[in-house]
């Protein structure tokens, strides 16, 4: 990565580095944030998939929701937003477990994490870094691989965010989902949704939401702007048009390097050794 902007774009909390627009007061406070029984977090690592999801779930509720900011963006002003909501809530968030407030965790709110091929996810974070403004450039593929697979980039190591997840995946109140399950099969994840949040929704209706939410109408929703354009589920832009770039499975086998294939199976090998995926 060129230096350029890093210092001032990027600031780190106990060892993970964030963007700026999450300030170091907000992320202090969030322990002491207070979670709702009702509330259902979205949780991911950056470019897994959370708008595709956040625009099926959305779809979901015919009564009143509200998609908040996610709840590390912002200063700490934007904590008491989030109290002040009279809706249920459905709060997007790219903390490790480590890091969520743990008031969701003591009244065991739901929440689904949604997990990408971590190699479509880096190659997807690579555009995210050249074209995001809020993110300190890269100089080139080579170089954001690298920062990559140390755990150099925002929010941190892919493989520590999915563990420290991962850990938790048979609690009851945690779905797990993968976004190639959403590509390969998206009625089949929706129903999966449904029935973790207890919600009734036909056949006919999950076929009605799927087709809304493929990636062409929702990249031409956010064109069209017939979706809020500055109303994001990152912490790191609140830019949509920004989000839909590709939407595909194995985009990373245009951009990894036989050599760099080795290199991240290796690693991935290893640092997932313990891991059930
Ligand atoms: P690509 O950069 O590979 O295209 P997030 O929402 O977590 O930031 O993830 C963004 C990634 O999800 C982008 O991946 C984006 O194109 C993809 N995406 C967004 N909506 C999608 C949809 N409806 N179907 C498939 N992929 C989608």
């Amino acid at each position: 990565m060129s230096s350029s902007g890093e210092a001032e774009l990027l600031h780190t909390f106990k060892g993970i580095p964030f963007t700026t627009r999450s300030s170091p007061e907000l992320l202090e406070s969030l322990d002491t944030f207070d979670a709702r029984e009702d509330d259902v977090l979205l949780v991911s690592y950056p470019k897994s998939g959370t708008h595709w999801l956040a625009g099926v779930i959305r779809k979901l509720y015919n009564t009143q929701v509200t998609i908040t900011s996610p709840i590390e963006y912002g200063d700490i002003s934007q904590l008491e937003e989030l109290n002040k909501l009279s809706s249920k809530r459905i709060i997007p968030t790219h903390l490790d477990y480590n890091m969520l407030p743990p008031n969701f965790k003591n009244k065991k709110c739901k929440m689904i994490y949604i997990s990408r091929n971590p190699k479509d996810t880096a190659v997807s974070m690579f555009h995210y870094y050249r074209d995001n403004p809020n993110l300190p450039t890269v100089d080139s593929w080579t170089a954001f691989f690298d920062l990559f697979l140390k755990g150099n980039v925002v929010c941190g190591s892919w493989f520590d965010h999915f563990l420290s997840w991962e850990e938790h995946e048979d609690e009851n109140n945690i779905l797990f989902l993968f976004y190639e399950d959403m590509k390969k099969d998206l009625p089949n994840v929706v129903k999966e949704i449904t029935l973790f949040l207890s919600l009734n929704v036909s056949d006919s209706d999950i076929q009605d939401i799927c087709k809304k939410s493929s990636f062409s109408e929702m990249k031409n929703d956010t064109e069209k702007e017939n979706s809020d354009p500055s109303h994001t589920v990152c912490a790191l832009t609140s830019n949509r048009k920004l989000i839909f770039r590709k939407g595909a499975v194995g985009d990373w086998k245009n951009y990894f390097t036989p050599k760099q294939n080795i290199r991240f199976q290796e690693i991935f090998n290893e640092k997932m050794k313990l891991s059930k995926m």
